[in-house]
Parts: structure tokens; C-alpha cells; sequence
């Protein structure tokens, strides 16, 4: 197997290598001074089973540009077999049509993988349980809910102090998955989006009033600007919450979303590396767990 890395997150791309005793394979991406990319690839891999990881997170179509370049030239050169590894998977909130006119982007986006015949995606924690229906070829949907359960638990956090927020009610499977794997209730927040300005309001609490504890553990699959998180957190306080612990896998953290969450009520946010943080935004409230291991699973098997 060899494995190659795009740009937007070689840390875990060497990470995953590492943890299947191989060296990261060579690729030369050369950017044109009017932002074009030219990708070459500086190993062999005729009949070689390869593997491409990129995040297609922010910049979204740059990234996902650079990985249709490297599996082009992967399948070009040879290889027998080409796994796309997409921690992230960019533009999976638009999902489908929420309103005549649009256009349903993620769809697109996995025509164009499967039409370069990319023969297997491996991704985390996807947005919607629909997303792995547009795809025709084998998708590894792994997650990293449990690595989260495991850190409450060695935190100490069980039902007695504790309840899981799921801060939408979008998020209701994955709030009953966290609830089985640590038998602690959940309560969940109501969240509404103006579809024309993203402006978001949190209104209401469902779920059992009893169950509501002084710490919350809150649940999401992202942080973009951080605004539903700090909003759900802020309506659990006016109903007696004072500690808030949020456990998200993808930190997207776009425009002034680590200073706003570091300036929150937010107690500390568990984030996953599937999205590469830069250091200019990371924040002291914030902790990185490594998903390289469950790729790297994944991989192997
Ligand atoms: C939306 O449904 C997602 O699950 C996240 O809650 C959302 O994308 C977070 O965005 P932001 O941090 O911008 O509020």
C-alpha cells in the first residue's frame, strides 16, 4: 500500500502512515501565480492498492480540487486500487434541496469522485444519516463518538452531575448513540436557521427538565463559527447548567470562531484532528484527540 497526502491536513496524513509502519509518499503540488495547481506524484504505483487523504475543509473547492488532481494522476500512473480518505467531508450539510433553485453541492462532489473511479471513501462522523445513499461505490463511515465516551469516562462525568445536549435536534442520533455507549439521559436544544442569512436562534429545550444537570456534555458533528454551541450552552444556563464540555469531531472554526468560543461560557472543547487546526487558532479551552488509529484501522482491514 502506499499512501499519499493532499495539503489540508498532512500532520494526520503522516500520523496514519506512521501507524501502518509506512512513509508518507511523495507529491509535489506546485501553485501558479493565478492560483492554479499542478499535482505530480513522486513514487510508482503500478498495481499498488493507494490511498489519498485530504480534508476538504476550508479552502473547500481548492481542496477538493487537489484531491481529483492526485487520484487523476494516481489512476493515471497505474494504480491498481484508489482509497479517498476524507476526514471531512466539505459541503455534507447541503445535502439536499431546502429550497426551490439550489443545487444539492454534495452530490456533486461525489459524482466527480466516482466518475475519476476513485474505488473506495473513507470519512468521519457524517452530517446526515441520507449522505451515504449518493454513494455507488464502498464508503467507510467511521466515528468518533466512542473515542469521545471514552474521555468522559476517564473524566469521572456519569448521569449523577451529567447530561449529553445535542445543541439541534439534527443531531438526535448521535446523542443516542453517546447516551448508550455512557448511560447518561440527553436533552436536546431547538435550534432555527434563517435559509437566506445563517442567522441562527436557539428556543427551547426538549427532552425530560429533570434530567438537566449542572454539567452539560454537548454533542456536535462541527464548529463553523461556533454560534450554535455558545447559543444552546447559554439557553442551558438560564435553566441552571454551569459547566459546559463539548465534544465536536470537526473543527472547521471558520473566521473569529476559536476567539469567540475562548471568550464563552464554553468550560473546554474536545475536538477531533480530521480537520487540521493551525496554531493561530488554537485556543487554550481547546483539546485535539487523534482519529489517526481508526484510519488506520480501517485501512488495515
Ligand atoms: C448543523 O446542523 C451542524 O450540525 C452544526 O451544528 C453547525 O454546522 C455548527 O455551525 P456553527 O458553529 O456555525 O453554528
Amino acid at each position: 500500500m502506499k499512501i499519499f497526502s493532499g495539503s489540508s491536513n498532512k500532520p494526520l496524513a503522516e500520523k496514519i502512515a506512521n501507524k501502518l509502519n509506512l512513509e508518507l509518499s511523495p507529491v509535489e503540488i506546485h501553485v501558479f501565480p493565478d492560483g492554479e495547481r499542478r499535482v505530480k506524484l513522486n513514487d510508482e504505483v503500478v498495481d499498488e492498492d493507494t490511498v489519498v487523504v485530504q480534508s476538504t475543509a476550508t479552502p473547500v473547492d481548492q481542496n477538493y480540487m487537489e484531491l481529483f488532481f492526485i487520484v487523476d494522476a494516481l489512476k493515471r500512473s497505474g494504480a491498481r486500487s484508489i482509497t479517498a480518505v476524507i476526514p471531512y467531508l466539505g459541503y455534507q450539510r447541503q445535502d439536499h434541496v431546502f429550497r426551490e433553485g439550489e443545487s444539492v453541492s454534495l452530490q456533486v462532489m461525489i459524482k466527480i469522485l466516482e466518475s475519476l473511479r476513485v474505488n473506495k471513501v473513507t470519512v468521519l462522523d457524517l452530517h446526515s444519516i441520507k449522505i451515504p445513499e449518493f454513494f455507488h461505490i464502498p464508503l467507510g463511515h467511521l466515528s468518533a463518538l466512542p473515542l469521545f465516551a471514552e474521555e468522559v469516562k476517564n473524566s469521572g462525568w456519569g448521569k449523577t452531575d451529567s447530561v449529553l445536549v445535542s445543541p439541534d435536534l439534527g443531531g438526535l442520533r448521535r446523542i443516542n448513540k453517546m447516551s448508550e455507549l455512557l448511560e447518561i439521559p440527553w436533552v436536546a436544544t431547538v435550534k432555527d436557521r434563517q435559509l437566506d442569512t445563517g442567522n441562527i436562534e436557539i428556543s427551547s429545550i426538549e427532552g425530560e427538565r429533570k434530567d438537566i444537570k449542572k454539567r452539560a456534555i454537548m454533542i456536535d458533528d462541527m464548529i463553523s463559527s461556533g454560534r450554535t454551541i455558545v447559543k444552546s450552552a447559554e439557553l442551558l444556563q438560564k435553566n441552571g447548567v454551569s459547566e459546559f464540555n463539548v465534544f465536536v469531531t470537526h473543527p472547521i472554526f471558520s473566521q473569529d470562531a476559536s476567539e469567540f468560543l475562548q471568550n464563552s461560557i464554553i468550560t473546554k472543547i474536545y475536538v477531533t484532528d480530521s480537520v487540521y487546526v493551525p496554531e493561530e487558532k488554537r485556543f487554550p479551552k481547546l483539546k485535539i484527540l487523534s482519529v489517526a488509529h481508526l484510519i488506520a484501522e480501517n485501512l488495515k482491514a
